[in-house]
This record gives C-alpha cells, structure tokens and sequence, in this order.
C-alpha cells in the first residue's frame, strides 16, 4: 500500500489523531499518521495529496511544544489544522495566539459560513465539540473568518487560495454531527482526493504482494490465538498455502481452553500447518523468583526466542517470518514515549534468525482487521475476542508467577469472561467492552467463609472501553453484574475471599497491570 495515494495526519500528541485517521479511511481514502517532526523532505519523498495536522495538549506558545517544520506548510498542500493544528496554522500565517477567558469543552453552538468550500451542505448553525483554552486572532486580510461562536470570534479560518483551512472545534469525534461532512469535503472537494481504500481491494491487493516477495520460499509464524497473529496467518496461507508453518508456544501463561481451541481452529477448519510446543516447564522455571514486572516480561521474551528458534528448524527452507503487526504497533514504536513497556513479543528472532519480516496487516487499525478476519472466514468468536498480551497471564499476576497462581488467575478470568461475554449477548452490557479480566494480588486479606475466619487471596476485576488501546476508561458495568462476578469468584475460586474493581482510566493506569 505505500505507494498509494494518500493523506497524511501530522500528530501533535492528540489523544484522537488515530480517529481522524479512522474517519479518513471510512470515507474511502488512504491515511497515515506521521509524527510532528516530519520535515517538508521528508514528505517530499512520497508527497501526500493533502495535511491534517491534529488536535494536542500543549499551548503552541509554550517553549516546548511540537512545531512544525515551516516549509511543510510551504509546500503548497492543502491543509486542514485542527484545535491546536489550527493555532499553529494561525501562527505561521502571521496571527497570535493566547489564552482565553471563555474556555470551551464539551458540546457548543457555531454559525458557519457555508459559501466556504469546507462547510457546503451544512446548516448554518451546528452544534460541535470544542475543547480549548487558547484562542488565535488575525489580521491578515487574506484570512477569511467562517465560523465563530459567542465566545471565540474564530471556530474556523480559511484562506482559499491556498487550500489552508483551521477548525477550532473536533470534526473527528462523534459529538460534533456535521463532521463527517466537513472532512469529506476537506478531502473530496478541497484536496480533490479519489477514492483509492477499501478492504477487499486491501485483501486482494495483499495476497498478491505476498506471492511474489515469498515467492518458492517457506514462511513460519508464532501463532498467540490473538486476533491479529490468527488474522496474519490466514492471510498468508491464502497467499502461499502449506509453505506456511506455524508454531504455537504453550508456556502455561494462556487463558482457560485456549491451547485447544487455537489446534483445533487451525488444524482441522484451515487446514494449516501448526505445530504445539509444550514449553510449560521451561517458563516456569525462567519465571521462578522473579516479581519485577520488567524482568518477567524480558525472561518470557528471551525464553520465547529460545523456544521458537529451536522449534524452527525444522523448516529449514524458511526464510520469512510472518507477524500480526498493527497499525497503531507501528506507529507507537516511533513514539517517543514508546518504552513505557516492553511490548512485543518475538522482538529481537528476524535478525538472530536471519529472516525477513511479513506484516500484513501493519497498516491496519484493530477493527479493520477483524473485518479482514471476517472476509477470511474466521469464526466471530475469534475475530471478536478481546486482546490478550503476549505475555499472557503473567502480567496479570503482581509478585511471582508461579504454577499454583496462575491456576487461581486463570480461573478468575474464566468467570470474568463467562460473565461479560452473557451480559454482551444478552444485552445487560450494550456497550461493547474493550478487554475484561482478572488480577491475582499479592495482598492477603482477613475475611469470614463458613462462619470461621479466613486470611485469603485478593483478585481484581479490570474492564475498560477503549477505541485503540492508546487510551482507556474504565467500564461504568451494572453492580448487579459486579456483584454476579465477585460472588461467582469467591465462591468457586478456593483461597479468593476478597475483589475489588479497578476505576483507574489510562493514562494514567496501563490497561494490563505488569
Ligand atoms: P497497556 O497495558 O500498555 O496495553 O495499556 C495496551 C494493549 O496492549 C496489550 N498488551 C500487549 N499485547 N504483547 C501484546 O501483544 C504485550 O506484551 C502486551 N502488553 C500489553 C494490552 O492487553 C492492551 O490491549
């Protein structure tokens, strides 16, 4: 898909730049995300047809927010700025920005100018989101104003001849009804884009490019019963048949039936060659000791690779290796806050083994390759299951992962599944979660069960909503629910006498604990 038409989001750090991309897409047009220090060389490399620069929490006159290279601007693209991506527009067009006494959050009325070609086929006025505290002024004449609300005399800014365009409110989010309008007219009627995305042709597309770079050669893959490795793999078997091997590595770490569940899925409905590692005793003995969340991830990785590589010798014909890379993957690794966890899971195999990497989907958002799953026709239940790290269990378990811990963890997790997946299906949840699990604590607490005291076990309970993992809130799920779920664990879960739920959103909390 690289050489594909395409609009490019500059990032300045909003928590909805994945969302503009989102919008993008579903109005049929390739985006991609690049980060603010993207310089006008840069981009001339593989220009974009059009620039959105995105919404961030800085003020553009603090000393270090995240500008932009002036000769981006220059470059003659069209380009729509947005809240803050506006404000630096304004800056470079020679306007002012400051700190206003009418801050806007939330939902606010805007008459617009709808001679402007970013505004056709709206109403005149509207009801968008805003979420601001600085508000830009102007004198350059060649800016036209063509939006204000009562308290900020610019909602939106235009100087035509340049195709440069700034909203101050959020065209992006759900809340603000007109705006998908205003993006497919950025795109369609200002950056005159055609429409060039569209699943089936990505499908097509991709199997296509997989033939040929693998060509004769063999692929082998570690297949984690997630959603994308499972999507990943399916898709390269359409492209290259049995020349696909694929390891699954029991370290005792997964959920409750998973191990079966991915042998039979693979073996006996695709047909693809999957061979099962019972690796349990080889984790457990790495993890024996270790508490340090960082250290355990870094000994389950480097057993990983051991496993892994012994495992693929057995084709020595490989020379690919195939991973279910995402999007928001790719574009987090050139984050520079990327470090906050060690996060993926056979880092460091292509260049010990010497192969090439196969990514399939790393230009895909999360709910973009479950539709892929979908066309693929991998069962709902697969596709729609929540995301599991690739550690498994054991960064659900604070202290020591050891066998009999994983045990009680794991069987927490299954009533929390059970539950959740019920009240999903039986419309006591409409909302659909993002992930739902346990915890296993290594805090004891006093408690009574069957009349005599007991000093148990502690399990949380962590659901959350989320668009892309980047950020998280917890789920606001019915206490009757909760109360299903607590009573359900302290009952059949021997030695747990206490849950709590976790009400902390990311940021600040990680949706996984470790
Ligand atoms: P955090 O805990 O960083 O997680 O908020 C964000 C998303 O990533 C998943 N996660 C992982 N996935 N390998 C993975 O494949 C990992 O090491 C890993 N750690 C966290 C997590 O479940 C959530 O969906």
């Amino acid at each position: 898909m690289d050489d594909k038409a395409y609009i490019a989001i500059v990032d300045f750090g909003s928590q909805t730049t994945m969302l503009i991309a989102r919008k993008i897409r579903e109005l049929g047009v390739m985006a991609k995300v690049l980060p603010s220090s993207i310089t006008a060389a840069d981009l001339k490399k593989h220009p974009p047809l059009a620039l959105i620069f995105s919404g961030g929490p800085a003020s553009v006159y603090e000393d270090n927010a995240p500008r932009i290279d002036p000769d981006v601007i220059n470059m003659g693209l069209p380009i729509l700025g947005i809240c803050y991506g506006m404000q630096l527009l304004a800056l470079h067009l020679g306007g002012k920005v400051s700190q206003t006494s009418h801050k806007e959050f939330g939902q606010r009325s805007i008459s617009l100018d709808t001679m402007s070609p970013l505004f056709k086929g709206l109403d005149e006025t509207t009801s968008v989101w805003m979420s601001h505290g600085d508000q830009i002024s102007l004198d350059n004449k060649a800016i036209k104003t063509i939006a204000k609300s009562p308290s900020c005399p610019h909602v939106a800014i235009e100087w035509a001849e340049q195709s440069l365009y700034g909203v101050q409110f959020h065209p992006e989010v759900f809340h603000t009804s007109c705006g998908a309008q205003v993006l497919d007219n950025f795109i369609f009627t200002i950056a005159m884009a055609t429409k060039n995305f569209r699943l089936d042709d990505f499908l097509s597309t991709t199997i296509n490019q997989i033939t040929e770079k693998v060509q004769d050669k063999h692929v082998i893959m570690a297949l984690s019963g997630g959603v994308d490795s499972s999507v990943a793999a399916v898709l390269i078997h359409r492209a290259i048949n049995d020349r696909l091997h694929c390891v699954f590595v029991d370290h005792g770490l997964n959920r409750q039936g998973e191990a079966e569940e991915v042998s039979k899925l693979f073996r006996d409905f695709f047909k693809i060659d999957l061979v099962v590692i019972d690796a349990k005793e080889q984790f457990f003995a790495a993890l024996k000791g270790i508490s340090d969340p960082e250290l355990k991830r870094k000994s389950i990785g480097r057993t990983f690779i051991e496993v892994f590589e012994h495992e693929a010798k057995r084709w020595p014909d490989a020379r690919f290796l195939g991973q279910g890379t995402l999007y928001p993957d790719v574009i987090e690794s050139l984050s520079p806050n990327s470090g906050i966890k060690s996060h993926h899971n056979v880092g460091g195999l292509p260049e010990r083994m010497a192969l090439q990497l196969i990514e399939p989907l790393r230009d895909l958002f999360k709910d973009e390759v479950r539709q892929i799953g979908l066309m693929l026709g991998l069962p709902t239940s697969m596709v729609m299951r929540q995301p599991f790290p690739g550690p498994g269990l054991s960064v659900r378990i604070a202290g020591e992962v050891t066998k009999e811990r994983v045990a009680l963890v794991r069987h927490a997790d299954a009533i929390v599944r059970d539950e959740i997946d019920k009240a999903h299906t039986n419309g006591s949840l409409p909302k659909a979660l993002w992930q739902w699990f346990a915890i296993l604590l290594p805090i004891r607490s006093v408690g009574v069960m069957g009349d005599a005291r007991c000093y148990g076990q502690t399990i949380v309970v962590r659901c959350v909503e989320s668009q892309d993992a980047m950020t998280a809130d917890w789920a606001k799920i019915p206490h009757d629910l909760l109360r299903i779920i607590s009573s359900r664990i302290t009952n059949e879960v021997a030695q747990i006498s206490r849950v709590l739920y976790d009400i902390t959103q990311k940021p600040p909390g990680t949706i996984e604990w470790e």
